[in-house]
């Protein structure tokens, strides 16, 4: 089995998303070995109790330092033998740690067509722009907010006035291609 981690900070249905598909073999061996959440009492952790999956919690308030945590989800990563880690909701950035002990293996998904529209409201800044496209994107992580080099995106059309509908929308694009795009990863890992 190729193990992957799930960074999580709230509701965690892309995290969802994905864990169902491995255990249904959509993505093919593969085994969501370990939930990462930094948010005691996230929905995310609910749901990874329901499907079983191992989780990892922590608050960053109780290391003196952003290098100090990562090591320590570093190590737990390592000892899980997880080759790929997707953020997904993951209210962080990642620091220097992560960054080179997974090197190219750390990926994430954001509610807009980057580089338009990054940070934590994606789907209402391009909503209040009046955009009629919407999509989402998924990219390596690197230092920068949502900057890393783009793996995927998958678009559509929307003329209308509610954003709630809006949402439903993107997230279910997300539920669609987050799982896609991991099966593709781990082939070329
Ligand atoms: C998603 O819209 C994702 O693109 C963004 O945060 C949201 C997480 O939603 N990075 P969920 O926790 O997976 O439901």
């Amino acid at each position: 089995m190729r193990k992957i981690a799930v960074f999580v900070s709230g509701n965690g249905s892309n995290f969802e998303a994905i864990a169902v598909a491995a255990q249904r073999g959509d993505i093919p061996h593969c085994e969501v070995a370990l939930c990462v959440c930094d948010r005691p009492g996230a929905g995310a952790l609910e749901r990874a109790e329901r499907l079983g999956i191992k989780t990892l919690v922590f608050k960053a308030k109780d290391y003196a330092s952003k290098a100090e945590y990562e090591t320590m989800i570093a190590d737990a990563l390592e000892a899980e033998g997880v080759e790929l880690v997707c953020l997904a909701g993951y209210m962080r950035i990642v620091g220097e740690t992560l960054l080179q002990r997974f090197a190219g293996r750390i990926i994430n998904i954001h509610p807009s067509l980057l580089p338009s529209f990054p940070g934590a409201h994606g789907i209402e800044d391009a909503f209040n722009h009046g955009c009629k496209m919407f999509g989402i994107t998924i990219h390596f992580v690197d230092h920068t907010l949502d900057g890393g080099k783009i793996i995927d995106q998958m678009g559509f059309h929307y003329d209308g006035q509610d954003l709630d509908v809006l949402e439903t929308m993107i997230h279910k694009t997300e539920h669609q291609l987050y799982p896609a795009v991991i099966t593709r990863l781990l082939e070329i890992l």
